[in-house]
């Protein structure tokens, strides 16, 4: 049996439920893939305020990054502390030492994704995001599987658990604005600086990594028309329900004469459409493509458990092809003609 040693960075909302998730699939794992993943290291700001956790799961912390780089054991790097710095330089030294890179990281990958990849592929090694759309909805695998010899038209997305559960909450409970805000925060779903969410920037760089894999195209946060749902009043969604629709925070990219549309702003969707049905902190990703036609993935797109067990997929993804190199290594190894070793003098 083969262990592969994981280090996270972070140990917060989706760190934890990473941790969870591991434990809880172990013997799973191990019977399906003949490995033990085991997080050897977890990096965190204070040891002293992690000292709980870390007994509870018996982790062993650290306050230096490069203890983890340094560690030839480690060969999976799970980045879970989000914002661009140091995320970026860490992921990128991780990459250069030759280690495999799980994030959750949106903001991080719709900017520099490009030239993160860039250095993973330079270095032979895997950088994999799957958690940072739409948390627990396989989105990402399958853009890149289902639809490759497919031609993307349009993706609608609602791609923001916070912002739409707070809609939701408007819509059903009557519950304002504010009062909502403080529910989502302490469910844990909204950013550390829930700007991004109410604002819409969350969505808009979701969207910008649905565009990159669904249209080939490398947009910049200002080719994304952003409008949030500050505005979105109670009287608004009850007119706007007296008319047969819901108002949701929508996600879309569009090709328009050769040219990528792309915007976030809440709008009116018929209370018929599958969109209008996506409630709390669910999401979906509605994609209308030339060979499927219309089709959506509909699943909670936060909350630690869902977006953990994405972090675990890619995890798997890894080993996975890590099992299948060394398997072709072997192949090709014993495929070579025996050879005389010694020249005789
Ligand atoms: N704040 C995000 C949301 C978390 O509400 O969707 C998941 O990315």
């Amino acid at each position: 049996d083969k262990e592969v040693k994981i280090a996270v960075l972070g140990l917060g909302v989706v760190a934890n439920g990473l941790v969870e998730n591991l434990t809880a699939a172990k013997e799973k794992i191990k019977q399906q893939t003949g490995l033990t993943f085991s997080i050897a290291k977890v990096l965190v700001r204070s040891k002293e305020n992690k000292k709980k956790q870390a007994e509870k799961h018996q982790l062993v912390l650290t306050t230096e990054f490069d203890e983890i780089l340094e560690d030839s054991d480690i060969a999976i790097v799970v980045e879970l502390i989000g914002g661009i710095h140091p995320a970026k330089e860490w992921i990128a030294q991780a990459l250069q030492h030759k280690k495999h890179v799980v994030t959750a990281n949106k903001d991080l990958i719709a900017q520099f994704g490009n030239e993160l990849t860039a250095i993973a592929e330079e270095n032979n090694v895997s950088l994999f995001y799957e958690a940072s759309v739409a948390g627990g909805i396989p989105i990402l695998q399958t853009l890149n599987s289902s639809f490759i010899a497919d031609e993307i038209t349009e993706i609608q997305g609602i791609l923001n658990g916070t912002t739409n559960f707070m809609l939701t909450q408007m819509t059903e409970a009557e519950i304002s604005y504010d009062e909502v805000l403080k529910t989502a925060q302490s469910a844990g779903f909204a950013e550390s600086d829930p700007t991004n969410d109410v604002d819409g920037w969350d969505a808009a760089y979701k969207l910008m990594i649905l565009v990159r894999l669904a249209f080939s195209k490398d947009l910049s946060l200002n080719d994304v028309q952003i409008k949030g749902i500050r505005e979105i009043t109670q009287t608004d969604i009850f007119y706007a329900q007296k008319f047969g629709y819901q108002i949701k925070l929508l996600a879309q990219a569009e090709k328009v004469s050769g040219e990528i549309y792309a915007a976030v702003s809440p709008v009116l969707i018929s209370q018929t459409h599958p969109l209008a049905l996506v409630k709390n902190e669910m999401n979906a990703v509605f994609i209308e493509s030339e060979a499927i036609g219309s089709s959506m993935l509909y699943g909670p797109g936060a909350g630690a458990s869902p977006t953990a067990a994405s972090v675990v997929t890619d995890i798997l993804k890894i080993a996975q092809n890590m099992i299948d190199s060394s398997q072709a290594l072997q192949m090709s190894t014993s495929d070579l003609p025996s050879c005389k070793i010694h020249e005789e003098m």
